[in-house]
């Protein structure tokens, strides 16, 4: 790779500082043979020349200004939408480190293939450098990323989801730390040959080397498996950061909660992914719950770090939101409809044809006409007939976070905000019950470690089966899961030596369903009755009742003014099946069984004592 790059200019801008940084830029560029290379600024002239390129080669649509200004619809190719967890790798030089729960190949044996892979892959193509800051920019919680791409789609995206541009290469200076993040779409074109509007190639590989803290992401232009910064670096090489350095890094969203009096805490909460975390954290109150009031930090990641004073401090690692479209409106979510106005990439959502965007869940009546995610078209006789959706069912949007009407004031403060619960829930029709508090930390790390969750279609394969889902980190974790549950305990170890409070762990479903598979909790807003029961008992005003789980509310402790809720559907929803946990048990084994090397002996204690209530 070292008579590198003679066939092209790197046409490095003069404030990049740092010869490492060139170097590995031309050592890549050698590798992968672009035509040009673009080295982003970030400047909002930039994204819109970018975004009018794509318009010109069929990659994007540019929505009716009229209704949604400087708004766009991208639509993908339909072999890739969604993350692919299979082809999903971490790569470091033991199986073990990698653990279990994850793909493993040894890096050596995998650098030989990606070489090969990449070798030429930018042909005909642009290589655009885009810098970026994951927290605030020159933060010291902040780290940050260089992600080399072919896809103008991802500079922009990247844009959004990232503090992305020039800026970055002043913190990095001659000799500052960044995660090297090499993507490509797979598809090198050849002279003359016409581009595809989505260019992605059938060969996938997601590949994290944790030792060396490098990403290389080949064959998908999609979400978490191209804009590296998400889940990628914020989470499966931050997890690696984390377990050296004494934090955490979650895919949890953050949200302030004040009460009518004005005490304010902050959660962070773990849901699957496409289980409810971008809905939670901009949640609307009920008005008849006078007063309460929810504010977002993140919709996604938490980066969680030990203060001084013991507390855990959390910071949101991202600047935007790359939320599920399909279920959001304005009677769920007014806020996130709100935030959507304007500025916001759509991606694999329908077209109107007033220019405009549509997906299944936005109104109850869908438009007599439509362009799909496919770009055929689609009237709803159509789709009775054929079961075919008008969105797909991971279509996605892209917007900054400032544009969420109810951003927290300290959604970018560097300090972080402190975390006075954690929440964990997953997407289960049946036998988990509405809420569950645990007794101690131990006993919420086992409840976070064993939870199950119906798979969604944010990830490539079967949709609505229940799969094990520690801490919804199942994709993420970017080591031994065994560890990552030490690491949790250690964790909590060290903030019961300190003067500080541990945060208390709740278990949540908003999921079970009736005899007809409908949903009985009505989910969004209301979810607020649970959360307020949640901070009150943080502050020790809530009653709770012990049962085989944990602690839970009864129908009486919670405020139900503004809504038909009954007692009986209540008990519905928080019902404990002792046989369906007897099942449960059986399911907690077999993941205990997997994960048996380095399995915490806390963890089976609990699950022992749990078996010993259930058999009474
Ligand atoms: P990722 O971005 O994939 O990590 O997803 P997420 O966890 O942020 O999920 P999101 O809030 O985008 O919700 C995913 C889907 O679940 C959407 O279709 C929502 O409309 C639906 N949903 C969210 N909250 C609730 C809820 O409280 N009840 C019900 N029934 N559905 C919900
Ligand atoms: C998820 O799948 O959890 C997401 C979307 O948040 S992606 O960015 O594709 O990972
Ligand atoms: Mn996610």
């Amino acid at each position: 790779m070292n008579q590198a790059t003679s066939h092209i200019a790197l046409n490095t801008p003069s404030y990049v500082k740092q010869q490492k940084l060139i170097n590995w830029v031309a050592e890549i560029a050698a590798l992968t043979k672009p035509d040009h290379i673009h080295w982003c600024d970030g400047s909002q002239q930039e994204y819109d020349t970018l975004c009018a390129q794509m318009v010109a080669a069929g990659t994007m649509k540019k929505l009716n200004p009229a209704k949604r200004p400087n708004s766009f619809l991208a639509c993908s190719d339909p072999s890739d939408v969604a993350r692919v967890e299979d082809r999903t790798f971490i790569c470091c030089a033991r199986k073990e480190q990698a653990g279990p729960t994850n793909n493993w190949m040894d890096p050596a044996e995998m650098r030989t293939r990606l070489n090969g892979l990449f070798d030429g892959c930018m042909k005909g193509r642009t290589m655009y450098v885009v810098p970026f800051s994951m927290g605030p920019i020159g933060s010291p919680i902040a780290h940050i990323g260089v992600e080399l791409s072919d896809s103008a789609y991802v500079a922009v995206n990247m844009k959004i989801m990232t503090r992305m541009g020039k800026a970055v290469f002043d913190v990095l200076g001659t000799d500052g730390e960044f995660v090297p993040c090499v993507h490509t779409v797979g598809a090198p074109l050849t002279a003359g040959q016409k581009d595809v509007a989505w260019p992605c190639n059938e060969t996938k590989y997601i590949v994290h080397y944790p030792e060396t803290r490098e990403i290389w992401s080949f064959g998908s232009g999609y979400g978490g498996n191209a804009l590296l910064g998400k889940k990628c670096f914020a989470l499966r090489i931050a997890s690696n950061m984390g377990r050296d350095q004494g934090w955490l890094a979650e895919h949890m969203l953050i949200l302030g909660v004040e009460s009518p009096q004005g005490k304010k805490h902050y959660v962070a909460a773990a849901f699957p992914s496409a289980c409810g975390k971008t809905n939670f954290a901009m949640l609307i109150p009920p008005a008849s719950l006078n007063g309460w009031k929810v504010t977002t930090i993140g919709d996604d990641i938490a980066w969680i770090k030990p203060g001084a004073n013991g507390r855990l401090y959390a910071i949101n690692p991202e600047a935007g939101y790359f939320g599920v479209a399909p279920g959001t409106n304005t009677l769920t979510n007014s806020n996130c409809m709100a935030s959507l106005n304007a500025n916001t990439i759509f991606t694999n959502v329908a077209l109107t044809d007033d220019g405009d965007v549509w997906w299944e869940g936005l109104s109850k009546q869908p438009p007599a006409h439509l362009i799909d995610w496919q770009g055929k078209d689609w009237t709803p006789d159509i789709g009775k007939e054929t079961g075919r959706k008008a969105a797909h069912p991971n279509a996605r949007f892209t917007v900054p976070a400032t544009q969420n009407p109810v951003i927290d004031s300290a959604w970018d403060d560097p300090a972080g905000v402190p975390i006075s619960a954690f929440i964990f829930g997953g997407r289960r029709s049946t036998t988990v019950p509405l809420v569950t508090e645990a007794r101690n930390w131990v006993e919420g790390v086992y409840m976070a470690a064993t939870m199950g969750s119906e798979t969604t279609a944010a990830i490539v394969g079967q949709e609505g089966v229940v799969r094990r889902d520690p801490f919804a980190m199942l994709p993420f974790v970017g080591y031994n899961m065994s560890d990552y549950f030490q690491h949790w305990l250690d964790i909590g170890k060290k903030i019961a030596a300190s003067p500080a409070e541990l945060p208390k762990i709740y278990c949540v479903n908003w999921f079970r369903t009736n005899d007809e598979g409908k949903f009985v909790w009505p989910g969004y807003s209301d979810n607020m009755r649970v959360l307020k029961w949640m901070v009150e008992r943080v502050e020790g005003k809530a009653a709770g009742t012990e049962n085989i789980l944990g602690l839970t509310p009864k129908f009486n402790d919670l405020s139900w003014d503004g809504l038909e809720f009954t007692q009986q559907q209540f008990d519905t929803i928080t019902s404990i099946d002792p046989s369906a946990w007897k099942a449960e048990l059986t399911l907690h084994t077999e993941l205990f069984d997997k994960l048996e090397y380095h399995l915490p002996s806390e963890l089976k204690t609990t699950k022992a004592q749990l078996e010993k209530r259930l058999s009474v």
